[in-house]
C-alpha cells in the first residue's frame, strides 16, 4: 500500500464521520481535534434518530442519513456514501460506532483513507458486542484499537491499540466506562497523526503500520 496520510498539512484534513449510535468518539474528535488539525467536514449515519446526528448539526457540520431499507443493496447504499463523501473532498473517513458492515467496493475505493475505532485489541473479538465476547471469554486484559479498514471485519492494519488491566470486570458498561475515555484519546491521536503526514506502511512488512 502506498503512504497514507495528509501530504505537506498546509490546510486542515477534510474528515467525515460515518456514525449509528451516539456519537461520543465523533464528540470528541469535535472537542479535539475539528478546527486543528482537521476539520470534519460531514457526518453521515445509516439510522435517523443516531443522536450522533444532532451533534454534528449542534457543530454546523451538514449530515447525511443514508437508511438501509432506501437501498436496493449495499453494494447502492455504499455508492451513494461514497459519492456523498466525495463531492466533498473528503480525505479521511473515519468509522465511529458505524454499525453497518461496508461494501468490497466502498473499502476498496477508500483503502487507506477509511479507519475504524473497535472497543478491543484485534485481532481478538472482532464485530458486534465485542467487550461481551472478551468478558464471555474471560479475558483480564480489555482495549481498544483504531485501524485501517480493508474488505473483511475488523481486519485491516493496525494504526493504535490501548490495553487496561481489569481482571475482576463483570459487567459490558463497567468495562465500557473505562474503555470509553480511552477510545475517545486513542481515536483523536490517531487523526491528528493522520492529518499531519505521520502514517505510512513497513515496507519490510506488509502489515505493519508506522506511524510516528
Ligand atoms: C464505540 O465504543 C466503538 O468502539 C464501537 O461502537 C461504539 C460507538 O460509540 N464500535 C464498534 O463496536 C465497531 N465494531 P459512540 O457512538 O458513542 O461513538
Amino acid at each position: 500500500m502506498a503512504d497514507v496520510g495528509a501530504e505537506g498539512g498546509r490546510s486542515p484534513l477534510r474528515v467525515a464521520v460515518l456514525a449509528s449510535g451516539e456519537g461520543t468518539n465523533l464528540q470528541a474528535l469535535l472537542d479535539g481535534v475539528h478546527g486543528a488539525e482537521a476539520e470534519v467536514v460531514a457526518v453521515g449515519a445509516d439510522n435517523p434518530q443516531a443522536p450522533a446526528l444532532e451533534r454534528a448539526r449542534r457543530a454546523g457540520i451538514g449530515t447525511a442519513v443514508f437508511p438501509k431499507d432506501a437501498y436496493p443493496d449495499r453494494t447502492a447504499r455504499d455508492a451513494a456514501i461514497s459519492a456523498w463523501l466525495q463531492e466533498q473532498r473528503v480525505q479521511l473517513v473515519v468509522l465511529a460506532g458505524y454499525m453497518a458492515l461496508l461494501s468490497a467496493d466502498f473499502t476498496r475505493t477508500w483503502s487507506g483513507r477509511l479507519i475504524n475505532v473497535h472497543p478491543s485489541l484485534l485481532p481478538a473479538f472482532p464485530g458486534i458486542r465485542a467487550i461481551q465476547q472478551a468478558l464471555d471469554y474471560g479475558v483480564r486484559v480489555f482495549g481498544v484499537t483504531v485501524h485501517l479498514v480493508d474488505a473483511g471485519v475488523d481486519t485491516g492494519q493496525i494504526l493504535a491499540q490501548c490495553a487496561v488491566d481489569l481482571p475482576s470486570a463483570r459487567h459490558e458498561s463497567e468495562v465500557h466506562a473505562v474503555l470509553q475515555p480511552l477510545e475517545h484519546a486513542l481515536l483523536c491521536d490517531t487523526v491528528r497523526r493522520y492529518a499531519r503526514g505521520q502514517v505510512r506502511s513497513d515496507p519490510e512488512h506488509p502489515r505493519r503500520m508506522l506511524v510516528d
